[in-house]
C-alpha cells in the first residue's frame, strides 16, 4: 500500500510530441482514481511514466514520498494490466498467475496459497488448467488482473481493461474490479476513454485532455461544478449542451440571456450576480445539460422555443435533437439534445416549448472557463 505523487509531471517523445504536460495528482493510500480523456491525450503515457517504463521528461515522481525517477518497473513495487491482457499463451492461468512470484524467487508454499487465494477471488479455481486461447474475453480479462495483483503491488494500473469486451460483460467487471479494489484496498489508477466508466468507478476522476489536467474531482463534482466547457462537454451522456448567447444588463437590476434571440431573465444569487455581471453586454457561453429540458412548466421555470430537428426513441427515454429558431443555419453537431423522458413524439409544429429551471443554467466564458466558480479555487 501506498500514496502516490505527480509534481508537474511533462513527458516529451523524441519527436517533439508532449504528451504530458505538467500534471501535478496525488492519489491517496488505497484510493481508486480514474484518468479519463479521448483517444491520444496521453492517458497510457502517463500510466507508463508511473510503472517506469518510460522516463518523465520534467518533474517528480513519488510513491509513498520517496522519489522513484531513477528506479526501474520491478523497484517500484508497481503492476499493470494492459488494454490487450499480454498474457503467456503458451502457459496455463495456474502458470501465468505463478510467473510473477516465480520470478521473484518466493517459495512454494507460498505461491500455492497466494495464487490460491487471488484465483478464489477472481472466480477462476475452476480454470486453473486451460489456457489463455480456450478462455473467454472476460476470464482473460481476470486472469490478466490476478497475475498483476499476486504480486501484492504497493499501486496497481490498470489500461483500459474493458475495451475488448462487450457491453454488458464490461458492466459486470466494471462492478468487480469496484470490489475487489475495495477489498485489497491497493492504490490505483484506472485509465479509460468512457466517461460513464470513470463515473462509476472512481473515488476522484481525472479529466486529461491533449496531455494537460482539466479538472480533478468527485463524480458529482465534475458534474456539478465542471470548470471549463470541456469538462462540462465529456461528462455527462450527452454532454452538457454549450450555447454562444449574450449576457444582457436588464436595466431593473436583474441580468438576461440572449440565446438565438430569446430573452431569458435570469434570477440569480447575490454572488453569482456578482460574478456574471463583469460579463453583462458580452458573449459568453450559456450550458444547460440535457437533462434540464421539460415538456410542462415546473415552479419558477422558463421557456425555450426550439426546433425539433430529430428524435430518438431509447425505450426509457427520448433523445430530441434541438435547434434555435434565431440561430440561423446549424450544423447537426452544433443541435442541442435534450433528455426527455418516456415518449416524446416529433411536434407538427415549427418550435416546441420546452421548460427550464434558471438554476440548470451554466455559464462560460470566450476562454471556457466557467464564470460561476471562477476564482473559488480548485474544486
Ligand atoms: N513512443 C512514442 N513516440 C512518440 N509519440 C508518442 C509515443 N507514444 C505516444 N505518443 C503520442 O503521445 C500522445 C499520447 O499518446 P497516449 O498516451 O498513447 O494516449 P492515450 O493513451 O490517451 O490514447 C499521442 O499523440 C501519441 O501519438
Ligand atoms: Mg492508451
Amino acid at each position: 500500500m501506498a500514496s502516490v505523487e505527480l509534481r508537474n509531471i511533462s513527458k516529451r517523445f523524441e519527436n517533439g510530441t508532449w504528451a504530458v504536460k505538467d500534471i501535478a495528482l496525488t492519489i491517496e493510500d488505497g484510493e481508486l482514481v480514474v484518468l479519463v480523456g479521448s483517444s491520444g491525450c496521453g492517458k497510457s503515457t502517463l500510466l507508463r511514466l508511473l510503472a517506469g517504463l518510460e522516463n518523465a521528461s520534467e518533474g517528480e515522481i513519488l510513491i509513498d514520498g520517496k522519489k522513484v525517477n531513477q528506479q526501474t518497473p520491478q523497484q517500484r513495487n508497481v503492476a499493470m494490466v494492459f488494454q490487450n491482457y499480454a498474457l503467456y499463451p503458451h502457459m496455463t492461468v495456474r502458470g501465468n498467475l505463478e510467473f510473477p512470484l516465480h520470478m521473484s524467487h518466493t517459495a512454494k508454499d507460498q505461491i500455492k496459497a497466494r495464487v490460491g487465494e487471488i484465483a478464489d477471488m477472481l472466480q477462476l479455481s475452476e480454470i486453473m488448467d486451460r489456457r489463455p486461447g480456450q478462455l473467454s474475453g472476460g476470464q482473460r480479462q481476470r486472469v490478466a488482473m490476478g497475475r498483476a495483483l499476486v504480486r501484492d503491488p504497493s499501486v496497481f494500473l490498470l489500461d483500459e481493461p474493458l475495451s475488448n469486451l462487450d457491453a454488458s460483460l464490461r458492466a459486470q467487471i466494471r462492478a468487480e474490479i469496484s470490489r475487489i479494489q475495495k477489498r485489497l484496498k491497493t492504490t490505483s489508477l484506472y485509465v479509460t476513454h468512457d466517461q460513464v466508466e470513470a463515473m462509476t468507478l472512481g473515488d476522484r476522476v481525472v479529466v486529461l485532455d491533449h496531455g494537460e489536467l482539466q479538472q480533478i474531482g468527485t463524480p458529482q463534482e465534475l458534474y456539478q461544478h465542471p470548470k471549463n466547457s470541456f469538462v462540462a462537454k465529456f461528462i455527462g451522456s450527452p454532454g452538457m449542451n454549450i450555447l454562444p448567447s449574450e449576457l444582457i444588463d436588464r436595466g431593473d437590476g436583474r441580468l438576461g440571456v440572449n440565446l438565438g434571440g430569446q430573452q431569458i431573465s435570469l434570477v440569480l444569487e447575490r454572488q453569482a450576480y456578482e460574478k456574471l455581471v463583469p460579463y453583462s453586454g458580452q458573449d459568453v457561453y450559456t450550458g444547460i445539460r440535457p437533462e434540464a429540458f421539460a415538456c410542462a412548466p415546473r415552479q419558477a421555470s422558463f421557456e425555450l422555443k426550439a426546433n425539433v430537428e430529430a428524435v430518438e426513441f431509447i425505450g426509457h427515454e427520448t433523445l430530441a435533437y434541438l435547434s434555435l429558431p434565431g440561430a440561423g443555419q446549424v450544423h447537426t453537431d452544433q443541435l442541442s439534445i435534450a433528455r426527455l423522458p418516456g415518449q416524446f413524439n416529433k411536434p407538427n409544429a415549427d418550435a416546441a416549448v420546452f421548460y427550464i429551471k434558471p438554476e440548470a443554467l451554466y455559464f462560460f466564458n470566450q476562454a471556457g472557463r466557467n464564470i460561476l466558480i471562477e476564482g473559488t479555487g480548485d474544486r
